[in-house]
């Protein structure tokens, strides 16, 4: 094993599966490719997305208090791909890309018509942690597409591809054929 010090600036710990986060801010809606979100806690539940100040969506999930976190087919990842290449501080992403979208129930976030699970979160806590901050959200609801998930609510990847990021512009998908039940 090659050792390097700290972490290298790559893409080593991916594949990562891709998150969209949506804000609404007044009349302005903006969305944001993720890899970099997770769960926190079930009780209450928590889920958290890292943003860096350097975006748009930095100042927008601050000021609104509340985002969606969105989740894709493979088949939508040349969407994804140019969501993370322009701002919405420059350019109305929802337009640009055809994005069609619906208020939360919960929240006023933006929930993407196009994804198969959202969860609606309102901003709890926001920590800074080196270059990026962790915003972590409340799940006030969450929806989802009922024939993408089998009776125990796990994703049904034989008739779904969800959409995974593997570094520098190249995304990938999961092998259902590689699906083994342990234990
Ligand atoms: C697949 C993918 C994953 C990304 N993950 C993150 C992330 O976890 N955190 C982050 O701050 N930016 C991430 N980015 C970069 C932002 O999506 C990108 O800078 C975006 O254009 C910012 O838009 P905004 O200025 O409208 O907020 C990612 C981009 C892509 C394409």
């Amino acid at each position: 094993m090659k050792i390097a010090e700290g972490m290298p600036k790559t893409y080593y710990h991916y594949p990562r599966i891709v998150a969209i986060a949506g804000i609404s801010l007044g009349r302005e809606v903006n969305f944001i490719p993720l890899v970099w979100h997770t769960g926190l806690s079930f009780s209450p539940p928590l889920y958290g997305i890292s943003i860096s100040p350097k975006r748009y969506s930095y100042e927008l999930v601050l000021k609104s208090g509340e985002f969606s976190v969105n989740f894709v087919e493979y088949k939508y990842r040349h969407i994804v791909e140019r969501m993370g290449s322009v701002s919405g501080r420059d350019i109305d992403k929802a337009k640009l890309l055809g994005l069609n979208f619906k208020k939360g129930v919960k929240t006023n976030a933006p929930l993407l018509d196009i994804s198969y699970i959202v969860h609606e979160c309102e901003l709890i806590e926001h920590y800074k942690l080196g270059d990026h901050t962790l915003f972590v959200g409340l799940v006030k609801a969450t929806h989802y597409k009922e024939d993408y998930f089998d009776d125990k609510t796990m994703l049904k990847v034989e008739s779904i591809s969800p959409l995974l990021y593997l570094g520098r512009h190249v995304y990938i998908t999961v092998d259902p054929e590689s699906k083994s039940a342990e234990g």
